[in-house]
């Protein structure tokens, strides 16, 4: 009743149309605000790998996590109240539980998670950037293993499937991956294909003695082998190295190389070409949209598009790739345009 008697005065003293704002103004800010909120919570428990402790349907006891892991227990109980206030997690005294919604983030989304936060420092700083007191720069440690632990993990759903499948069907059987992160891709074609030989080579030095973990973990050291290094300037003694491979292939990299100078792009598959003597190459790649495209499905694509444009990753259309592969001297360009997931991959000869 009381509650009642409050309304009313407010709408007496607001009135009834402005109330009315209020409560909707309430609804568009909490989906913005929240997900800023939820995304930088997420990102940072996952990062303490303060998720991996719910194996199964086991709990975690707040004050014995922070003892073990000399973490805040207040900031720890804060962050687990609003991850239970939002239905992720379930609170129990000071046991925590992931509730069936929390789960199927995680299992799906993390991936997602963890290229946001490559991102972070860029979003932190959008400010200075724009004013033009410090450059789009991102740590490149940081960012390299998390944009690779990211697309690893999200690819893993979707998208590597599908590239196994081609390569099952071709029946190679020696596949060398540029850009490889952290093997996610070579470890599930393995899993996946039986005697497959997998070759990696990627930038970022954590990435790959990350990877070298995950090969043990599943028993695959003698099936695949990864290499620190630069594609660009290493190219000729990888050809050498690598030369029984029979598919190279290139999974959300080629943007990452050379940013958006095409003609360097172009540069490097004509010398790529020559050095692997026309060997089958397969390229996977977000497609740029049109602004019309993303402003009917804008879920996520605006999001990827404006992160990877600010870091001057600007991504490219199907006619841009498809000039690109002419102009590097490609005869047989297959593609398989994912339109619902709005990614390509190429087939080259
Ligand atoms: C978006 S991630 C993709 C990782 C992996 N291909 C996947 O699909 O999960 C891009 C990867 O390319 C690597 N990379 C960028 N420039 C490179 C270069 N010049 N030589 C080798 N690797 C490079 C990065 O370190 C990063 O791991």
């Amino acid at each position: 009743m009381k509650n009642k008697i409050e309304l009313i005065r407010a709408i007496r003293k607001v009135g009834l149309y402005n109330l009315l704002k209020v409560k909707k103004i309430k609804k568009i800010a909490g989906n913005i605000i929240g997900g800023f909120f939820l995304t930088r919570v997420i990102s940072t428990l996952l990062n303490i790998d303060f998720f991996a402790g719910f194996s199964g349907n086991s709990s975690i006891n707040t004050h014995l996590f922070c003892k073990e892991n000399n973490l805040d227990e207040k900031v720890l109980c804060a962050l687990c109240d609003y991850l239970s206030s939002l239905g992720i997690l379930k609170k129990n005294k000071s046991e925590y539980y992931l509730t069936a919604k929390g789960k199927f983030i995680l299992e799906m989304g993390s991936g997602l998670f963890n290229i946001v936060y490559s991102f972070e420092d860029i979003f932190h700083n959008l400010e200075p950037i724009l004013k033009k007191e410090r450059t789009a720069e991102r740590d490149i440690n940081k960012f390299l293993y998390f944009e690779a632990k990211g697309t690893g993990e999200a690819a893993k759903l979707l998208v590597f499937p599908i590239i196994i499948d081609i390569i099952e069907k071709k029946k190679f059987k020696r596949i060398f991956d540029i850009g490889c992160g952290s093997a996610a891709f070579l470890i599930e074609l393995c899993k996946n294909v039986s005697g497959t030989i997998g070759y990696g080579v990627d930038l970022s030095r954590k990435a790959v003695l990350h990877g070298r973990e995950e090969l043990i973990k599943y028993n695959l050291e003698n099936r695949i082998k990864l290499f620190e290094g630069n594609i660009i300037h290493d190219l000729d003694s990888f050809a050498e190295k690598i030369s029984d491979a029979e598919i190279i292939t290139a999974s959300f990299v080629l943007h990452e190389l050379f940013f958006e100078n095409k003609e360097q792009i172009i540069n490097f598959l004509v010398k790529f070409r020559r050095r692997f003597e026309n060997k089958c190459l397969l390229v996977c790649e977000n497609i740029e949209q049109s602004l019309d495209e993303l402003r009917k499905d804008p879920g996520l694509y605006s999001e990827v598009q404006l992160a990877h444009r600010l870091v001057g990753e600007q991504q490219m259309t199907r006619k841009d790739w498809h000039t690109i592969f002419i102009k590097s001297g490609f005869k047989k360009i297959k593609e398989r345009y994912l339109s619902f997931a709005r990614i390509s991959i190429f087939i080259l000869h």
